[in-house]
């Protein structure tokens, strides 16, 4: 069933898409604990294949795209490491310390697709780096905050960028909002209609329906709004050269509230945390 060409899920399928987001968050917890000085994007990327095959799962990222000209996806996760704000391919590069990397993955488990990223830092980075991460992160919640049934789309993007710009640098400066790339729709695809801008204007865009499911994941950087692609055709850098950070999960909201399909809990942690309504289906 769709609603202008959104796909709305079924108690079922949404179970269904629960699984894929639990092979999501458990890889992206083992990745996360392999970060380390020295290791290798490529190598992060074998523990991610390593999980999908214990799970029994798909990548929703290999061989993915080409279409606009681009080669097919080369990897399971996509690793941006510092001035990189997506589509980071792995590779040789070793990590270093007060390195911040943003590691995104995606799986598939009888057709439904979970979507996630997370900012890991490289043991100690600077303080600017840290809130970097931090405020990104947060921005997501802020998003994920606003998602109520009744609702509007609207609701979700200016939430999004009305926690950025509240919450400026220790320098006063405002942190870059990344508009060029946004969040999605997502189910029997990884990318799926609507769009999920990281800007925009409360009550507008389409109503927030049961059985929707969106990927929300804001970007943000130390400077510029301004993003280049390198030759590779898939990584996406800052045009200044300034440090990037990634945070996303994919989320339903039901009539109880709040379901972070790509955390181990849920997300009943960091949402009740938060003051927000812990929603989740039973099985
Ligand atoms: N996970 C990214 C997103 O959040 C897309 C990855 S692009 C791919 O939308 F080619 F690697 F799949
Ligand atoms: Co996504």
């Amino acid at each position: 069933m769709a609603r202008r060409g959104i796909e709305i899920k079924k108690p079922g399928q949404l179970l269904a898409m629960r699984r894929a987001g639990l092979v999501v968050a458990r890889t992206l917890v083992r990745v996360g604990q392999a970060v380390s000085p020295g290791m290798t994007t490529a190598e992060l990327d074998q523990i991610a294949r390593d999980a999908l095959a214990e799970h029994g799962a798909g990548s929703s990222f290999l061989h993915y795209g080409g279409g606009w000209g681009a080669p097919p996806y080369p990897a399971v996760t996509c690793i941006s490491v510092n001035e990189e704000i997506v589509h980071g391919i792995p590779g040789d590069r070793a990590l270093a310390e007060g390195d911040i990397v943003s590691v995104d993955f995606g799986a598939h488990l009888d057709g439904f697709h979970g979507d996630a990223a997370r900012t890991f830092l490289v043991g100690e980075v600077t303080p600017e780096a840290r809130e970097l991460s931090r405020v990104t992160e947060e921005s997501m919640w802020a998003g994920i905050g606003a998602y109520r049934l009744g609702g509007r789309l609207g609701d979700i993007s200016a939430a999004i960028e009305q926690y950025i710009l509240a919450h400026p640098m220790a320098s006063g400066e405002e942190y870059g909002i990344i508009r060029e790339y946004t969040g999605h729709g997502i189910g029997s695809q990884m990318h799926q209609e609507p769009d999920v801008p990281n800007w925009g204007r409360a009550g507008r865009g389409p109503k927030l329906v049961e059985g929707m499911v969106l990927a929300i994941e804001p970007m943000c950087t130390l400077g510029t709004e301004d993003t280049v692609e390198l030759d590779d055709q898939w990584t996406i850098v800052t045009a200044d050269n300034s440090l990037a950070s990634h945070w996303e999960n994919t989320v339903t909201a039901t009539k109880d509230g709040l379901w972070v399909l790509t955390l181990e809990d849920g997300g009943e942690e960091e949402l009740t945390r938060r003051g927000l309504p812990f929603g989740p289906l039973a099985d």
